[in-house]
């Protein structure tokens, strides 16, 4: 799905797109464009506010982070900066591969200088030399779009030695993932990074402190960084004015399956589930929604009132992750669809703890039998809550922790098997 840019209703953040407004508007390839449309103000800006005046006008912001996880960038960033240890990293996580998300893919590839410039200024902010933006391999699009951008920046003196002759070295190096799932973890993007199996660490110490080749590191998902744009040239006052108290500023959610028109929209938080979809043109006969991607949940049709923000989706039980909106009408075969994500699940467990590397496996067999109806379905349902709470309390990282989220919500909200 491309870009769908779309604004709805009046009220701060509505009347222009923060994140997407470059999008099929500026040319990606071209840098005196991205110029002409705004680029690079941000980081001017940057210069004037000095290292400690940039993470105070992003901390006051109240950006959280985009990945999923949603921690306040500001604590981040000073968390890494006040560190001792040098070298300081920085890494971009875009090694999107939430089942459900694109919305990372979409900004790289229509406005790739946009990430090229907000790297750089959160280099600056942390005191990095070298930026490493770790790529999903299946996005050939965006490796040759951010190659260009990134190769441009430096021909004209906006990476390298001596960045807009302030006297600041920085430049970013491209690596690219090579399918798992798993390397989008941040420590196992690390391990990735520095040629070992992509496998999780235990956590913390935490990358601020302990990150890439063991050294301070703030590790950054995409939209988090390009949200950086706006939080400079508008100022965090202005900026904290969209959205919620709690979760500031726009939002990019990634729509997709039984509506009319899927792609990527751009809203600010506290617009409602159900206002999103209208945008997105929600067919007849609609059976669940599932938020937050295949580790996320299901809500039902009658809770499409459900606020779009971290604290909202968080009290109605559910998440929004990394903006993931996947509709399901009713002609999806609910069991068939389960069996399809636990079989992600174990597919992309890498093995290295035993919650996660048998639960996903015993999951996945006890949905199958529930699927073809060969087995006792309450015994296979009470085996499915044993073993998903056994993953949620004893797994070293995120993958187990929430393998089970959303089969437990299809049969909790969605009476799946009922
Ligand atoms: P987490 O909650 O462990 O950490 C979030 C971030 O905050 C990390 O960068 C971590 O280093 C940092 N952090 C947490 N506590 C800290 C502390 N005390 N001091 C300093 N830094 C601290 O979550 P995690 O495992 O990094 O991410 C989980 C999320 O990732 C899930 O919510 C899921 O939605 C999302 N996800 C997104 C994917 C995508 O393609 N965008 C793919 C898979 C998962
Ligand atoms: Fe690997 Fe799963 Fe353990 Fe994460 S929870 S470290 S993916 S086995």
């Amino acid at each position: 799905a491309a870009a769908a840019p779309q604004t709805s209703g009046s009220g701060p953040g509505r009347d222009r797109l923060l994140l997407l407004g470059r999008v099929g508007v500026a040319d990606p390839e071209s840098l005196d464009d991205y110029r002409a449309h705004g680029g690079y103000t941000a980081l001017r800006r940057a210069f004037a506010l000095g290292p400690a005046g940039v993470i105070r006008e992003v901390t006051e912001s109240g950006l959280l982070g985009r990945g999923g996880a949603a921690f306040p960038t500001g604590r981040k960033w000073q968390a890494t900066a006040a560190q001792p240890e040098q070298p300081h990293y920085l890494v971009c996580n875009a090694d999107e591969s939430e089942p459900g998300t694109f919305k990372d893919r979409v900004l790289m590839e229509g406005d790739p200088f946009a990430l090229v410039e907000a790297m750089t200024i959160a280099g600056y902010a942390i005191g990095a030399h070298r930026g490493f933006l770790y790529l999903r391999g299946e996005y050939p699009r965006a490796l040759r779009r951010m190659e260009h951008a990134v190769a441009q920046a430096r021909a004209r003196g906006l990476l390298g030695e001596d960045v807009l002759g302030q006297g600041y070295a920085f430049d970013i190096e491209i690596r690219r993932g090579a399918g798992a799932y798993i390397c989008g973890e941040e420590t196992a993007l690390f391990n990735s990074l520095e040629g070992r199996r992509g496998e999780p660490r235990s956590k913390p110490p935490f990358p601020v402190e302990k990150g890439l080749f063991g050294k301070p590191t703030a590790a950054n998902n995409v939209e988090t960084l390009v949200n950086v744009l706006p939080v400079l040239t508008l100022g965090a006052q202005e900026y904290a004015a969209i959205g919620t108290g709690r979760s500031t500023g726009p939002k990019l959610y990634c729509v997709s399956g039984s509506v009319e028109r899927p792609g990527v929209y751009e809203l600010p938080f506290g617009a409602t589930l159900g206002e999103l979809l209208e945008l997105a043109g929600v067919r007849q006969g609609l059976r669940a929604v599932l938020l937050g991607g295949a580790a996320g949940s299901f809500v039902r049709p009658d809770e499409l009132d459900i606020p779009l923000t971290f604290e909202g989706t968080r009290e109605a039980g559910t998440t929004l992750g990394s903006g993931v909106v996947m509709a399901f009408d009713d002609r999806v075969p609910l069991p068939r669809l389960l069996l399809r994500i636990a079989r992600f699940f174990r597919e992309e467990s890498c093995g290295q703890c035993v919650p996660c590397r048998v639960g996903t496996v015993r999951q996945e067999e006890a949905l199958r039998r529930l699927a073809e109806r060969t087995g006792d379905a309450a015994d296979d349902i009470a085996l499915l809550r044993e073993v998903g709470r056994a993953m949620r309390d004893a797994s070293i990282c995120g993958l187990g922790q929430t393998a089970w989220n959303a089969v437990e919500s299809a049969i909790d909200r969605l009476g799946a098997y009922a």
